[in-house]
């Protein structure tokens, strides 16, 4: 059995859910998932309820991640429209600022009145501005990070050809990075037929061939994210008058590295490329540092076929079910600790931390 050591792995996009979502996933679930899926470093969406839009509201998650928390977390901003001094006031407290210019979960969709060039011209950063958008969105916005000088990443990359439009615009000197999902990557249309509620998220699932320009095109991208999402079974399997409107979003913390190291033995890319994608762009892209003493030891055994349950993460089920991967996350250090081992946690609760920026 192979077995040999990565650095702590960094999901750049996860949904926790708390506060307001607890039922759903909660920190000490999420962060549990995280460990069990390599992830040392989570980076938490602003769209929980309340959502992160006040230093009051970032104020009211940072207790509950010092409480609960087993690996480290940094938190977005969020900005939905209105005055701009709260947001202005939370921006050094985060690793940067989360748009959503299109609808998803939740209701964080920036008013549509409020002009996104005063938004762009304000942000004092440090962090990016981190955006969700459908592909004509994304085009247009990567103008206008140019015209501001702000740094800009695209989250959760929505078609391949978006990643042609972001090469164009690094040409032209813009500051641009880009995360693409392992959903986006193993997951397409031709699965809705067997995932059905279970296969919905923003942005939607492509066609296979699609699906593989992504990987033609691996090179263009910066990091993989998981855009963990996670929703109840019951929730996903909600019908209303006959029309099933299942909440967008599914889950990813657990099944990102055995994917990708999948996709690693069958060549699709390097393990040197993979650690790029999930740990060395990653910190770049939000100016965090790296910490030799946090590493992940992974065997990698037999391949297998993902289930579609058993998952350390509340909502307990993964929409790649039957999908190939390999290895298994056998130990992980936080910071020179123990946390896990053999598929039990060993961190206490609240013994992650909040990310420290690079000097
Ligand atoms: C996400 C969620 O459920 O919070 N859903 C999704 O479909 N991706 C929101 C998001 O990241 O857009
Ligand atoms: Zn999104």
């Amino acid at each position: 059995m192979t077995r040999f050591v990565l650095p702590g792995l960094v999901d750049i996009h996860v949904h926790l859910r708390q506060p307001g979502g607890g039922h759903k996933e909660d920190v000490l679930s999420g962060t549990t998932a995280a460990l069990a899926g390599g992830m040392t470093l989570v980076l938490d969406m602003p769209n929980t309820q309340p959502p992160t839009i006040t230093p009051d509201a970032l104020e009211r998650k940072r207790r509950l991640f010092e409480a609960s928390a087993v690996c480290d977390y940094g938190f977005f901003a969020g900005y939905m429209g209105g005055a701009l001094e709260p947001l202005l006031a939370m921006a050094p407290q985060t690793v940067g600022l989360k748009l959503y210019l299109d609808e998803t979960f939740g209701d964080m969709t920036l008013d549509r009145g409020r002009s996104l060039e005063q938004v762009f011209e304000a942000w004092p950063g440090p962090g990016p501005i981190a955006v969700h958008g459908e592909a004509p969105t994304v085009e247009r916005v990567l103008a206008l990070g140019q015209r501001y000088e702000q740094a800009l990443h695209v989250c959760h990359v929505p078609h391949p050809d978006v990643l042609l439009a972001i090469d164009r615009a690094r040409q032209a000197g813009a500051l641009v990075t880009c995360e693409v999902t392992p959903h986006h990557l193993f997951l397409s249309t031709d699965d809705l037929a067997t995932l059905g509620p279970f296969g919905i998220m923003k942005p939607a699932l492509l066609a296979p061939d699609l699906v593989q320009r992504f990987w033609e095109r691996l090179d263009l991208v910066d990091a993989i994210a998981s855009d963990h999402a996670p929703h109840t079974v019951a929730e996903k399997e909600w019908q209303r008058n006959g029309i099933a409107q299942p909440p967008p979003g599914v889950p990813g913390l657990e099944t990102t590295l055995p994917l990708m190291l999948r996709a690693v033995d069958e060549g699709r890319l390097t393990q040197e490329r993979l650690v790029k994608l999930l740990h060395d762009n990653p910190l770049r892209i939000y100016g965090l540092a790296p910490d030799p003493s946090t590493l992940v030891a992974v065997e990698l055994g037999e391949a297998y076929r993902l289930p579609f349950g058993g998952y350390h993460t509340r909502c307990g089920w993964s929409p790649f079910v039957d999908k190939w991967a390999l290895g298994q996350v056998v130990e992980v250090t936080l910071h020179g600790q123990v946390v896990w081992r053999e598929g039990r946690r060993l961190a206490a609760a609240g013994s992650g931390r909040e990310v420290q920026r690079a000097a």
